[in-house]
């Protein structure tokens, strides 16, 4: 029996790939994302059973639109719609403009996930997987954006325990640089890029592909007791224990 596997943000980057990955298995695949032309193309590029839902996962009324869109099961939940909201803005100033860029990477990578996953999360069978896409970037530290996607691996350690009496596990994809998305937008320039690879064991950029090999795993029963876990994916630019 194929999975109801959501990608939240699969249309470009990281997501794109857990989409592809999942449907080139024969699972359904529902992306979701702000703009619709290019969850659109995505879905015609990619084939397979994807199905596209726009959505703000940001706003309250569209989860609720998206939930009463969905199949009454689900099996896979990935809350991958996030980034950097300070990339391409001006640093804020003033504490109002400081308060409003915290708002807007807790909004962007912790609340968006806290209420997808409240959203759909009763869908969510026995046996079924969360996977949040966290960052490296709440290791090494790195402003609004670091801490928001720290605050993402602490919640779910959390839900995991209370996901863990319904047979449902929770973890967390903790990537390093992946090369192939929209995320730098078009700050990241060749120096910056060849350090980024030079800071690696394997000395080499990450892809979305990397990211969405460790999403199957997690979504397999070979993964069934690893839960409440981060799991970095960053070709050894940050080692743990
Ligand atoms: N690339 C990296 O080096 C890297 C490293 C560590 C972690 N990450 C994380 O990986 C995840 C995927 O990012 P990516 O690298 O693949 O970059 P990306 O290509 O910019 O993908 C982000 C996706 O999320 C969607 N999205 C953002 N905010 C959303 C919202 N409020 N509601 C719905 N969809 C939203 C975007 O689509 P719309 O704009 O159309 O909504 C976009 O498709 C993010 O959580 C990011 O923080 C990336």
């Amino acid at each position: 029996m194929s999975r109801i596997v959501i990608v939240t943000g699969g249309g470009t980057g990281i997501g794109r790939a857990v989409a592809a990955r999942f449907a080139e298995a024969g699972d359904s695949v529902v992306i979701t994302g702000r703009r619709q032309a290019v969850l659109d193309k995505t879905v015609a590029d990619l084939g397979g059973d994807i199905r596209a839902i726009t959505c703000d996962h940001t706003d309250p009324e569209q989860l609720a639109a998206l939930a009463a869109a969905l199949p009454e099961r689900v099996d896979v939940l990935v809350n991958n719609a996030g980034g950097n909201t300070d990339i391409g803005t001006e640093t804020p100033s003033g504490l109002a403009g400081l308060g409003r860029a915290w708002l807007a990477n807790l909004d962007t990578n912790l609340i968006s996930a806290a209420l997808t996953t409240e959203a759909i999360g009763e869908r969510l069978g026995s046996g079924g997987s969360v996977i949040h896409i966290g960052s490296i970037a709440a290791d090494k530290g790195n402003g609004f954006y670091g801490a928001a996607k720290a605050g993402l691996a602490s919640w779910n350690i959390g839900l995991a325990r209370e996901l863990g009496t319904r047979d449902i596990t929770s973890n967390v994809i903790s990537p390093g640089y992946i090369s192939e998305t929209e995320f730098f937008g078009d700050v990241m320039t060749e120096q910056r890029r060849a350090a980024l690879i030079e800071a690696t064991f394997v000395k080499r950029v990450g892809i979305p592909a990397d990211i969405a090999g460790a999403a199957w795993f997690l979504a397999s029963p070979d993964a069934r007791y690893v839960t409440g876990q981060t799991l970095n994916v960053n070709g050894g630019a940050w080692s743990s224990r």
